[in-house]
């Protein structure tokens, strides 16, 4: 339980650190204070423009990068049967730390980005598969959201798939539980963007179009 709590705890100090705010601050702004009101790429992209929300999505990617490493450092050559079920739940406090910020009065992003850290420290193949999903249905509909969530419902998916293989190396307990962490945060993903999926079911959610750098 101690290792769960360390991990989490790394995590949710890492995701502290909340890139389009500070992209914000620098332009004399919230960025809470625009669009749709997310402190995220995408916000960042809508509000800053693109140089702002490819930082956004580095840093708030990195972060969660950087928060796996540490914690596979500091767990390195002890309890390694579990260390994937480590990673995730420094990946949780990295995304619960990005979402619910007690520096900035627990309002944060969508967590989005920080969980395609998760992607890229914790298994390239959900992260080519997730990466797969988003820029197809991105480039069939530009809205951003509803790639968010289906690029999470797929690294779920993927994530059991690969797992029921036996890829990660753990037992049947510690690797439910590991699924277990992944629905939690999936489900924070959806209840997150609860208003985009009401404006999605309006129609009236924005686009995004790369190419002419704004939304509409
Ligand atoms: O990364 C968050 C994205 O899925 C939606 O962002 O600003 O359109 O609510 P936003």
């Amino acid at each position: 339980m101690t290792e769960r709590l360390i991990s989490i705890l790394i995590g949710y100090m890492f995701g502290l650190f909340q890139t389009s705010y500070i992209i914000g601050k620098m332009h004399k702004t919230d960025i809470r204070e625009h669009g749709s009101g997310n402190a995220g790429t995408t916000n960042a992209l809508r509000t800053f423009g693109k140089k702002a929300g490819a930082m956004t999505l580095l840093g708030d990617c990195l972060k969660c990068v950087l928060a796996i490493v540490v914690v596979r450092l500091i767990f390195a050559g002890r309890e390694t049967e579990m260390m994937p079920l480590l990673c995730i739940y420094a990946a949780a406090g990295c995304i619960l730390g990005h979402n619910f910020p007690i520096t900035l009065g627990f309002r944060g992003g969508k967590g989005i980005a920080a969980s395609v850290g998760f992607l890229i420290a914790f298994d390239w193949r959900m992260f080519v598969i997730c990466a797969v999903v988003f820029f197809a249905l991105f480039f069939t509909t530009h809205y951003v959201s509803l790639c968010s969530l289906t690029s999470y419902l797929s690294a779920l998916i993927a994530m059991i798939v690969f797992g029921e293989a036996g890829g990660y190396g753990m037992d049947r307990i510690h690797t439910t539980e590991m699924y277990l962490v992944m629905t939690a945060l999936t489900v924070l993903a959806f209840w997150r963007h609860r208003a985009n999926i009401v404006r999605l079911s309006k129609g009236t959610e924005s686009k995004v179009f790369l190419s002419k750098s704004k939304t509409k």
